[in-house]
């Protein structure tokens, strides 16, 4: 059966579960040398993108490689969509092609109507929305680091309308996460956002709570999360954004007050001296790398999940 993951609220807590195990075991089998399985023999995948990557690009590339499918990688610019083509006419075409379409774009629309006119599965590598497969893989670095994700206490400190937010917000009502989200009045989150995941956090046994006080956000957080203060397509607010959200540095002091040394989480890429400083990313309590590397291991697991006869 055709299965988008457009938004994180597409995947149950048992699929998540799966998908993380899977690539838990996949990267043991990398790491001992056994890379190139044959799960995607047959596949070809578009890797559509309309603005900049370098993790889900390469991560998304090399996970199809080693699990032996194909792919193309299209800059939009590079299509006939920068010309007008309708979306709905390029996802009739192309997906009479490929078994799989991977996009990024500018707009969450554009993916709505990417997937309705899709033959086949679309999965979203970043709208303005969303980030899905990003918190797939913060999801396995946190089961990673302190063997459980259920009752973990994470601290969100930055904009309370970011895309990343956004979909580690329902993965943490999915899951059981108690998070603490820090922003300004200005930025507070989008209330469908919330409301469903204090319901869903209702049924999990997490909460989320918010507050315009970073320091109350990470006082018992196990681990500290942040992401930049102008995500792309934001530019505009750059100004207006970098003012308001000075306070919410994530930064040396700010990790002085939490009373349990939190791990500290970022998708990146980061702008250091910005949402956080060039000395946090660099400390010892910061697992920005294994996360970014956990990406393309959760690739791995989820197109295995998605797009192998096995699973
Ligand atoms: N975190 C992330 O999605 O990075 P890229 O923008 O480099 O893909
Ligand atoms: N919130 C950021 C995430 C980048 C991976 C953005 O959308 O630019």
């Amino acid at each position: 059966m055709k299965k988008n993951l457009l938004l994180m609220e597409n995947l149950s807590r048992e699929d998540i579960e799966k998908i993380i195990d899977i690539s838990m075991m996949l990267k043991t089998l990398h790491n001992l040398g056994f890379r190139k399985t044959e799960y995607l023999k047959n596949k070809f995948f578009l890797l559509l993108f309309e603005k900049p990557s370098t993790r889900t690009r390469l991560s998304f590339e090399v996970a199809i490689t080693q699990l032996g499918g194909r792919f193309s990688t299209l800059n939009a610019s590079d299509t006939q969509l920068s010309r007008g083509e309708p979306v709905k006419d390029f996802a009739r075409v192309v997906s009479r092609y490929v078994d799989g379409i991977i996009a990024r774009v500018k707009k969450h629309e554009s993916l709505e109507e990417l997937a309705r006119y899709s033959a086949v599965p679309v999965i979203n590598a970043l709208s303005d929305r969303e980030h899905p497969v990003q918190v797939l893989a913060d999801v396995m670095t946190i089961k990673e680091k302190l063997g459980h994700v259920s009752g973990v206490n994470l601290a969100f400190i930055g904009d309370g309308q970011d895309n990343v937010l956004n979909s580690l917000m329902i993965a943490a009502g999915l899951l059981g996460i108690n998070l603490y989200i820090a922003t300004p009045r200005e930025l507070w989150p989008n209330e469908n956002y919330l409301l469903k995941a204090i319901k869903l956090a209702e049924l999990s046994g997490g909460s989320i709570n918010i507050t315009t006080d970073p320091i109350e956000a990470v006082k018992e957080a196990d681990i500290i999360y942040t992401d930049v203060w102008v995500s792309m397509g934001r530019e505009e607010e750059a100004d207006y954004r970098r003012k308001i959200l000075r306070p919410y540095q994530v930064n040396m002091e700010l990790l002085m007050k939490s009373n349990r040394k939190p791990l500290v989480m970022h998708c990146l890429p980061a702008i250091r001296g910005e949402e956080i400083t060039d000395e946090v990313i660099e400390s010892p309590q910061s697992i920005v790398f294994d996360q970014a590397e956990n990406r393309l291991h959760v690739q791995k697991g989820l197109l295995y999940y998605l797009f192998s006869s096995h699973s």
